[in-house]
């Protein structure tokens, strides 16, 4: 990575951080435990890539205001939500997470199912708070029902489901690719579909987004099956060969690591293709899709 890319994206992490920070909820109540555990995960860290790129396909849709920050905010809660969930015993039962104790690890494992469920709900009262910001907007609508379908049985829940069930079995190529089109590429899609339709971009380009965004979720899930493999556990904050214990079907199972490799620059060369083609441009956006390809976390 470059000096100057390495450091622009440390700057914009920090201000995606200070935006997620804003719409944390209070720890306090009588149920102020599994508010302090749904902040535990999302304190926690991460690379923040779901609401940067949200931001960034906002700007390129020359989107200015700050409705798209409770949208921000929210999909990190959903991510996360997804990540204290598939850590739980009875999914991936991994106990660590973004260089930390696992929720369930930390707090017990009903609490790492209430936190998960709290930042599921949490994140659609924070996204609805847009209504506050801009009343008349009404792309906001549009932007909540996206965040639902692809966080739902037509998207990252659904995925979830189907990997699951595959554990331990033969999968084809078409099955997996439905699994990580699912399980990472809806999340992926809904961040930027939903930075394009805040900022009024046209449906066609909404489509176009959306695609781009899916080749590269698949990519990016590429990645974190090689990374699983490849890595360590100090470099990821998670445990790697994590797959392996689960008997997952990868596609660093099914192809090898070099074919694994070579599909992750393929899907992401593709994606910056399709974003390239669009009108308007964004020179940190498509820097950020290409260094994904070499990504070490
Ligand atoms: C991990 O996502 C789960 C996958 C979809 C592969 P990230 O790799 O974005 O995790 P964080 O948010 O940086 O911790
Ligand atoms: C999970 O895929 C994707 C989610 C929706 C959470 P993985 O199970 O491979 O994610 P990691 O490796 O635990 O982050
Ligand atoms: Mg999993
Ligand atoms: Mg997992
Ligand atoms: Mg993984």
């Amino acid at each position: 990575m470059n000096k100057e890319f390495c450091e622009e994206l440390a700057a914009r992490t920090k201000q995606v951080e200070a935006v997620i920070e804003k719409y944390l909820p209070k720890a306090e109540g009588h149920q102020r435990t599994v508010v302090e555990a749904m902040n535990y995960s999302v304190q926690a860290g991460g690379k923040r890539l779901r609401p940067m790129l949200m931001l960034e396909t906002y700007r390129m849709f020359g989107g200015r205001s700050e409705v798209i920050e409770p949208f921000m905010a929210a999909m990190e809660m959903i991510h996360t939500y997804s990540l204290v969930h598939d850590d739980l015993p009875a999914m991936d039962n991994d106990e660590y997470r973004r260089g930390k104790k696992t929720t369930h690890a930390q707090f017990g494992e009903a609490m790492g199912i209430l936190a998960g469920d709290g930042l599921l709900g949490y994140a659609f009262e924070t996204a609805a708070k847009a209504f506050e910001l801009e009343p008349a907007n009404n792309q906001i609508g549009k932007a909540l029902s996206v965040l639902a379908q692809k966080s739902g049985i037509y998207g990252m829940l659904g995925g979830q489901c189907v990997d699951v069930q595959a554990e331990g079995k033969t999968v084809s190529e078409e099955l997996l690719r439905f699994i990580y089109q699912l399980k990472t590429g809806a999340l992926l899609e809904a961040s930027m579909m939903i930075g394009a339709i805040l900022a009024g971009a046209t449906g066609s380009e909404q489509k176009q987004v959306e695609q781009a965004a899916g080749e590269l979720g698949l990519a990016f899930q590429i990645q974190d099956d090689l990374l699983d493999v490849t890595s360590t556990t100090e470099e990821l904050g998670k445990p790697v060969g994590s797959d392996e214990k689960n008997h997952k079907t990868t596609w660093v199972t099914l192809f090898g690591v070099e074919e694994a490799k070579q599909e992750v620059e393929r899907l992401s060369r593709l994606s910056v293709e399709r974003m390239d083609a669009l009108v308007v441009k964004n020179e940190f956006l498509t820097n950020l899709m290409l260094e994904l390809i070499h990504r070490k976390k």
